[in-house]
């Protein structure tokens, strides 16, 4: 039963343009922009709508998925904050919470587990597919065009009010997405590609189809938990860029292959999950501690981001750079120290203490750190946005399925201000 907003829960705008007023009910801290188009100047003018370049200050979906608190630097999934779960939890188990809204007890995950393990193969022409991308081809050039082309063996899956039919293709995106990864990065070092091991967990299978050459891959288990959490601290992030371009995708009631297709290409980019390859890139091309204090004058001089750091959301310091900082140590205890994270460490320190970064609220991200514990595992920078994907496959599948079981949802089309020049009669070439 919805109750009457009370003064307290509306807004009074006063348009100075006619001297009307109007109440506008608040709900969970927004107006709805649609209740803005009854203010207007006269019958033929078309409301206000909000203008909010790059949804700066937009709320586009309500979501039960994750919960971020910026200011508080708190990441929680359905409830249970990201320390525990990448603590306690697995990737899968995680990616089960994502999905149903609780964690699985035993039986169910076994039954998950299960699923997951058995849908690891791609058809053999997705194989033939991939080898037919140049020697040098980026992996996640080639993981955005594997995904689009693994929904058409698939045709059904465009049945998406089928919730059975849902289910099976959200099972095959976070079965296939470490075989597809792994074949990128064999297919760039020209080695033969690894098949699934159904013997082997999630994320060994992973290290196996990457690694495995001539005889059997024997992965440390320490390599396989830190990167288990890596994929755990991924695996969703609210309404991000990549997350964003799942839904609106999908909004059109396209296969979410299509949908998830989408999600990589945005994920690609420098300022998004591209950023972590940026980061390994940048410290790099540093080189030495010493040269910082100049790489960090480039930086507030406005010709240099410090990538790896910085967030929309976050104004503190992202949760998961935290655990995967703590997370080099159990790394590096097996690998041996990345002789980077002396550079990433004094990076930070320097940055914390600068005005120009305490100003703007610049904190070390998810994709700071990362990138350090990926290089130890022997995995390359190109590489670094694929193992991002991979993590965050389970969010966009789950944030998918919420989308599409939304009534509230329809075809995402936002407006815009027009800019252009008034409507003028066509010209004859010769008169131009
Ligand atoms: C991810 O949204 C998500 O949740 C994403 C993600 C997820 O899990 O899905 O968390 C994953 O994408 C993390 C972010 C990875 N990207 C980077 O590390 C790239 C470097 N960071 C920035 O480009 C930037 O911080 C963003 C893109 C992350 C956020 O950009 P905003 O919110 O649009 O902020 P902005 O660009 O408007 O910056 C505000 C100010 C500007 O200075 P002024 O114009 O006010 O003088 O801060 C400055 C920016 O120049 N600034 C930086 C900076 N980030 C912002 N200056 C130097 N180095 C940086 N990294």
């Amino acid at each position: 039963m919805t109750t009457q907003p009370t003064n307290a829960e509306t807004l009074t705008i006063t348009d100075n343009r006619t001297g009307q007023s109007y109440e506008v009910p608040i709900s969970d801290g927004t107006i709805r922009a649609t209740d803005l188009r009854q203010i207007k100047t006269d019958d033929a003018d078309f409301g206000l709508m909000t203008y909010d370049p790059a949804y700066m200050n937009t709320a586009s979906c309500r979501s039960a998925i994750t919960f971020l608190d910026g200011d508080a630097g708190v990441l929680q999934y359905r409830g249970y904050p990201i320390e525990q779960l990448a603590e306690k939890s697995t990737f899968l188990e995680v990616a089960y919470l994502l999905l149903n809204g609780e964690l699985p007890n035993s039986g169910q995950l076994g039954t998950w587990v299960d699923e997951i393990t058995n849908h690891t193969f791609v058809h053999e022409n997705v194989r033939t597919f991939m080898e037919g991308f140049r020697y040098d081809a980026h992996p996640m050039g080639m993981l955005l065009s594997a995904i689009g082309a693994l929904g058409t063996y698939y045709p059904n899956a465009v049945e998406i009010e089928d919730p059975a039919v849902r289910h099976m293709q959200i099972i095959r995106l976070i079965a296939k997405m470490p075989t597809l990864g792994a074949w990128a990065f064999r297919h760039s070092l020209g080695q033969p590609f690894v098949y699934p091991d159904n013997g082997l967990s999630y994320t060994e299978n992973f290290l196996a189809m990457m690694f495995q050459i001539g005889k059997k891959y024997e992965a440390d288990p320490r390599l396989v938990k830190a990167l288990d959490i890596l994929f755990i601290l991924h695996a969703d992030h609210e309404q991000n860029c990549s997350t964003s371009a799942v839904r609106s995708v999908g909004s059109s009631q396209v296969d979410p292959y299509s949908s998830v297709a989408a999600g990589v290409a945005a994920l690609y980019g420098p300022l998004h999950g591209g950023a972590n390859e940026a980061v390994l890139r940048m410290l790099r091309r540093i080189g030495t501690v010493e040269n910082i204090p100049a790489f960090m004058e480039g930086v507030k001089a406005g010709n240099e981001r410090l990538m790896g750091f910085g967030h929309r959301v976050y104004k503190n310091y992202d949760p998961r750079a935290t655990i995967i900082k703590k997370a080099c140590d159990d790394v590096f205890a097996v690998t041996g120290v990345n002789p980077l994270l002396s550079i990433a460490v004094e990076l930070e320190k320097i940055a914390l203490n600068d005005e120009y970064f305490i100003k703007r609220k610049l904190y070390p991200n998810v994709d700071f750190y990362s990138g350090l514990i990926y290089e130890a595992l022997g995995i390359p920078a190109e590489m670094f946005t694929v193992m991002f994907a991979i993590g965050r496959a389970p969010g966009w599948v789950a944030q998918w399925n919420e989308m599409i079981q939304d009534k509230e949802q329809k075809i995402s089309r936002p407006r815009q201000v027009y800019t252009g020049p008034a409507a003028r009669d066509y010209v004859a070439i010769g008169s131009r």
